[in-house]
């Protein structure tokens, strides 16, 4: 299947696989590299610039296909050495970067001067606009539904990614909700050119982390996120657990007084201990309403390949028929 996005990061298949802090290692970005996808390494997760370029040198020792690295740009307790991951990222020859959170055109033209394509996630029509407008190559619109954070308009993706398609000029892809071969042929119906997904990816077999995390995910419904931060205009959504819960309570009881200060113990440092050593009620964590439809654990190279089968199948036989009488 070739889409504006295969041909802009050399793939095979229109598929991304988001940044995912103490998730996205080069043992995932790898496998969905070598899957056809683009794997994403999570720049911030590695502690040290140095750090991400030794994970960068083990990617490429896994895979000899494109894969990507993502910058965030969030609100954080101390600022991160963003030049410094930069230089990792370009040093290691990354042609493909995602950025998000805040915008990254103080950095876009360090990464476009060597020759890096950037694809920006944002969660709103005038953020995709903007990142078009300062140069980004393409946009990743991340729905209402979209685990960790959907902004504060709150628009889920019926609504988004055909008012996206309305107003771009450069190529996007869905992200949020985004599970299997339907999710893929709806996306492309609205009028993206491929799709994102968090989620799903972590509920693979290769993705380097506990168990008990990617057994909540099979385990969760659709009803079973939450959104937490609401108040700090900093909206994640989660997975719900005691923690989470304990921090609703929290919210609710302190309202427009809350202080980030209030919900540490719920939200910072909890990831290594959720991720690593599966403690599922240590705190908060990202987590899409897909998990309703996550049911197992394959291979990235099975969940890619049975993603587009279906999704071929979906287009020459359902839709063709309909068409066709
Ligand atoms: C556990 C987890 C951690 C995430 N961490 C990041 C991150 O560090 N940076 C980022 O840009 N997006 C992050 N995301 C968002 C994903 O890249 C992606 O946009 C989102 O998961 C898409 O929604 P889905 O989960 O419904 O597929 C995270 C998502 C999850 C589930």
């Amino acid at each position: 299947m070739k889409t504006r996005i295969t041909e802009l990061f050399g793939i095979e298949h229109p598929i991304i696989q988001g940044g995912m802090h103490h998730v996205g290692y080069a043992e995932l970005a790898s496998a969905v590299a070598n899957a056809g996808g683009l794997g994403m390494i999570t720049a911030l997760t590695q502690p040290t610039p140095a750090a991400l370029a030794e994970e960068i040198r083990r990617c490429r020792e896994m895979t000899d296909k494109p894969f990507g690295v993502n910058l965030t740009f969030l609100p954080s307790v101390k600022q991160p050495d963003y030049p410094g991951y930069i230089e990792a990222i370009i040093k290691g020859g990354v042609k493909a970067v995602e950025t998000a959170g805040n915008n990254p055109q103080k950095w876009l033209p360090i990464l476009k001067e060597h020759g890096i394509k950037v694809i920006h996630k944002c969660t709103a029509v005038r953020h995709a606009l903007k990142a078009e407008a300062i140069g980004c190559d393409a946009v990743s619109v991340d729905g209402f539904e979209c685990g960790g954070h959907p902004g504060e308009d709150d628009v889920p993706n019926f609504i988004l990614l055909p008012r996206a398609a309305e107003e771009l000029s450069i190529p996007f892809v869905a992200s949020g909700g985004m599970a299997d071969g339907r999710s893929l042929v709806a996306a492309l119906a609205l009028g993206a050119e491929g799709m994102n997904m968090g989620t799903r990816f972590i509920a693979t077999r290769e993705a380097p982390v506990h168990d008990n995390v990617k057994q909540a995910i099979v385990a969760a419904s659709e009803l079973d996120t939450r959104l937490v931060m609401r108040p700090l205009r900093n909206t994640e959504r989660v997975m719900t657990n005691a923690a989470v819960e304990r921090l609703l309570e929290k919210e609710r009881r302190l309202g427009a007084n809350l202080k980030f200060e209030d919900i540490v113990e719920e939200v910072a440092g909890v990831y290594p201990r959720i991720m690593k050593t599966g403690e599922m009620d240590a705190g908060a964590w990202s987590c899409g309403m897909v998990a309703g439809l996550i049911n197992d654990i394959p291979t990235v190279q099975e969940l890619i390949d049975r993603i587009m089968a279906e999704a071929q199948g979906i287009i020459r036989q359902r839709l063709t028929g309909l068409v066709n009488g």
